[in-house]
């Protein structure tokens, strides 16, 4: 059956990793995988987090299957948590939720809906998260991709990617970053979003929100205006959500897909075929992380202790954003690298090519994704002068 199976490389994301780990220079860094760390370079699990998961241990009564919508609470708690208790979507029940194995296991879900409705295309702004393009096209989604981030100016070209979505028509999708756009950093404003629902309303096409860092860039509230903003004014919409990183439950695989249907009864039959669509692939999903993301949501002492510790997280990856361009600064690289400090998340993307990239990696062991993504969560005081020598030498006589 498989002697002619090839071998392929390894994930371009998880890969790195596991290159990391067998590099045995002492000044290595790793600027790669999307998981918050220290400063001592540990990822701890949140304390909200710990409480939540020994009251789940402790009340926990059986093992008997979860529903399909998830582990009691999550897809309530969830929908309050991002969209607002009271956001007119929620209250009229024409926003419904379903806990997935992951952001990616919605995006898998989400990819299938769209197949199984007769989507003509998903058309994403360049560049994308890597995982974005296989998990959809797996699920039979075909993929356009259109300019949105301009590595020259290292910011958003709006104009472009706007003139691309008013070619677009109602049987497009459209998937937007939420916020701390991935790999680079440079988010819609809120005016531009409003802009985007124009279009959409114009031309008919659906958006679908992939929201992985929800609190990571300015604050809960504010994070959530695209999704708000367009569960309020467009008549469908799709959101994909990952627990991963603000509630630091990465390998639990804890993530949501939301459906906002034109009403209520259009929102349960979405719904109906996400349940439908996940018994086909893996039943349901796992409960351990659901219940302890309800349990946190619905205490109001754990929820404020999981706000702070999330604020706190936000705060350290904007204190190495400061870092990196003062030491830039310092090693005349600041014209170079002043954007930085602009943009959200854990990633910026560094102007650099996939040979510099590599020449990174192979003379400095200083590992980034794919042409220049870094986790800015690997920076430190300790490192960051060794890293923007190390980028100084690369970058020498360019631009
Ligand atoms: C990343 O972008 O590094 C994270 O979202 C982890 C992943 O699965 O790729």
């Amino acid at each position: 059956m498989f002697a002619d199976t090839d071998l392929l490389p390894p994930d371009a994301i998880l890969g790195l990793t596991k290159a990391f780990q067998d590099d045995t220079r002492e000044s290595k860094i790793d600027l790669g995988v999307g998981v918050y760390r220290t400063v001592d370079g540990r990822t701890p699990v949140m304390q909200a987090v710990e409480k939540a998961q020994q009251l789940v241990i402790n009340g926990e009564t059986t093992k008997a299957y979860t529903p399909p919508e998830g582990a009691p609470g999550f897809a309530k708690a969830i929908l309050e948590s991002l969209l607002g208790a009271d956001h007119s979507a929620v209250v009229s029940g024409r926003a419904l939720a379903a806990q997935t194995p992951g952001g990616c296991g919605a995006l898998r879900l989400a990819g299938e809906l769209l197949t199984r409705t007769g989507a003509r295309a998903i058309t994403i702004g360049a560049p994308t998260w890597p995982n974005h393009k296989p998990l959809l096209n797996m699920s039979g989604m075909k993929i356009e991709m259109v300019p949105y981030y301009n590595q020259a100016t290292c910011a958003v070209d709006f104009e472009s990617f706007a003139l691309e979505l008013r070619k677009l028509g109602p049987k497009d999708v459209v998937l937007l970053h939420g916020c701390c756009h991935n790999p680079t950093g440079a988010d819609l404003t809120n005016a531009q979003v409003d802009v985007v629902i124009e279009i959409a309303l114009e031309r008919g096409f659906l958006p679908m929100v992939d929201i992985a860092y929800h609190g990571f860039a300015k604050g809960l509230d504010e994070d959530a205006y695209i999704v708000r903003a367009m569960a309020e004014r467009l008549p469908e919409l799709l959101i994909t959500y990952s627990c991963s990183k603000n509630f630091g439950l990465y390998r639990e695989r804890t993530g949501a897909i939301i459906m906002v249907g034109a009403d209520a009864d259009r929102a349960v039959a979405m719904r109906s075929h996400v349940y439908n669509i996940a018994r086909g692939m893996y039943s349901m999903p796992p409960a351990h992380g659901g219940a302890i993301v309800s349990e946190i949501l619905r205490s109001e002492e754990l929820a404020d202790m999981w706000r702070t510790e999330l604020a706190e997280m936000a705060d350290n990856v904007r204190v190495n954003r400061r870092l990196l361009v003062e030491s830039a600064n310092k090693h005349g690289l600041g014209n170079r690298l002043a954007y930085i400090q602009e943009q959200y998340g854990m990633f910026s993307l560094l102007p650099m090519d996939e040979v510099e990239v590599a020449v990174m990696k192979s003379d400095f062991g200083i590992y980034m994704v794919g042409a220049g993504r870094i986790n800015l969560c690997g920076i430190t005081p300790a490192n960051v002068d060794y890293l923007v020598q190390s980028l100084a030498s690369v970058m020498q006589g360019k631009g």
